[in-house]
């Protein structure tokens, strides 16, 4: 089960093979770009919780290279899939501060296929595991 949920991180990945995380350069990992682009604001472009616009916000963004530690030592893939795409709230100290992926997603899925059928919940999926899977690279042991 496990290694079936991790063969289908490793097919998604495919395009980063080469993915030995060059820190904050122009990068073809598609993952890591999509966190630079979209929530290293917030975390961090370290991933570690102080991104530029973290000050402004009510509850602090947790590091999210700790995520492993926190859980025992298992990268936690499946909640904070859901984290990300939005399937799982995080109810803290008030109302949630954070864009709700898979939605922004699914717009961008309509865009981009605008005449032809498409598995919007395919490419969501896609989009969500190429961050999760980034994540689990960045852990600290
Ligand atoms: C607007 C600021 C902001 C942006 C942008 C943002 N986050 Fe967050 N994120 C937060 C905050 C704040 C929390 C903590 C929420 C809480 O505890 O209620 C959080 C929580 C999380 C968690 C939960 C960690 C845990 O232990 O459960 C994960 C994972 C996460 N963010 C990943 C991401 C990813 C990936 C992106 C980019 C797609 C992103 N975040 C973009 C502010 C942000």
């Amino acid at each position: 089960m496990k290694s079936a949920k991790l063969a289908i991180v490793v097919l998604v990945a495919t395009s980063s093979a080469n993915a030995t995380a060059s820190a904050q350069t122009a990068t073809a990992d598609p993952g890591q770009k999509e966190y630079e682009a979209r929530c290293s604001i917030c975390h961090g472009l370290d991933a570690k919780g102080s991104g530029v616009f973290s000050q402004a916000l009510k509850v602090a963004p947790p590091d999210l290279t700790l995520l492993a530690r926190n859980n025992g030592g298992v990268f936690p893939a499946e909640r904070i899939s859901g984290v990300i795409d939005g399937r799982i709230g995080i109810v803290s100290h008030g109302p949630r501060d954070m864009p709700i992926w898979g939605a922004r997603y699914a717009g961008d899925a309509a865009k981009r296929f605008p005449d032809i059928p498409y598995a919007q919940e395919t490419y969501i999926r896609a989009r969500v595991l190429q961050l999760v899977e980034y994540l689990s690279r960045i852990q600290q042991k």
